[in-house]
């Protein structure tokens, strides 16, 4: 089963990501954090789209879509599929169904979070992430045992520099010119479930499962 989660910028995508992960195996892939692993590498590809993740803005749909293409050449191993992140524009999307196409596979579920921009800023200006083994945390919702450290690998944890007010608050603007529209076509495909993303990250990922068919 291949899934798309979508959502505002810490709509809870990554977490709920996590959850399926942990419990059925499900394999991620994030554009979020591979354009993050290529800025950090100073590669071609990570310097070319540092400058549009600092300021909020989409990464140009041709550079994305190629990015998407060669993560899910290498990551159709059967596991099922979560993609997080990805699709964001109509054209993101309309690209995705020729790929899935080509490799004969389909995408299955699409989970829309919906929350409120204040909840949006709440969750981010709080979240921190491990260096290492990506895990993430909200200061006040989901703490570490130890202030500053991860509880699964004791490396450090950091604060995404896109997490600071100012550039949340152009994420979201970009989020709501471009996200009705990108809705409204997975509705038509009759594949689209809408979610409150708000509540507790538990009661969230059992409404995920439950529209996934995962229940025990
Ligand atoms: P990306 O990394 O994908 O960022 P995003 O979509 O803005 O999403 P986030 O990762 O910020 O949030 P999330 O929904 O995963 O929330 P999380 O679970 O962490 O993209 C970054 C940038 O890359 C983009 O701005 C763009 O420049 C570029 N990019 C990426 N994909 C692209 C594309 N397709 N096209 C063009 N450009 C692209 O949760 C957030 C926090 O809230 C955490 O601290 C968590 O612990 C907490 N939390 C989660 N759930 C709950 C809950 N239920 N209650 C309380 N707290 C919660």
């Amino acid at each position: 089963m291949n899934i798309i989660l979508l959502g505002p910028p810490g709509g809870g995508k990554g977490t709920q990501a996590q959850f399926l992960i942990e419990h059925h195996g499900m394999r991620q892939i994030s554009t979020g954090d591979l354009l993050r692993a290529a800025a950090k590498k100073k590669s071609p590809l990570g310097l070319e789209v540092e400058k549009y993740m600092k300021a909020g803005k989409l990464v140009p749909d041709d550079v994305i879509n190629n990015v998407m293409k060669e993560a899910l050449e290498e990551g159709n191993d059967g596991r099922g599929l979560i993609l997080d992140g990805y699709p964001r524009t109509v054209q993101q999307a309309k690209t995705l169904d020729q790929m899935v196409k080509l490799m004969n596979v389909s995408v299955d579920h699409v989970i829309n979070f919906n929350l409120s921009d204040k909840e949006v800023i709440r969750r981010l200006s709080g979240r921190r992430q491990c260096r290492e083994c990506k895990v993430g945390y909200h200061i006040q919702f989901a703490p570490p045992k130890k202030e500053g450290i991860c509880d699964r690998c004791g490396s450090e944890l950091f604060q995404r520099s896109d997490d600071k007010i100012e550039v949340i608050q152009e994420r979201l603007r970009v989020y709501h010119e471009k996200n009705d529209k990108l809705v409204d076509y997975y509705r038509s495909s009759g594949k689209l479930r809408e979610i409150s993303g708000e509540g507790s990250t538990g009661d969230i990922y059992k409404k995920v499962e439950g529209i996934l068919g995962l229940s025990q």
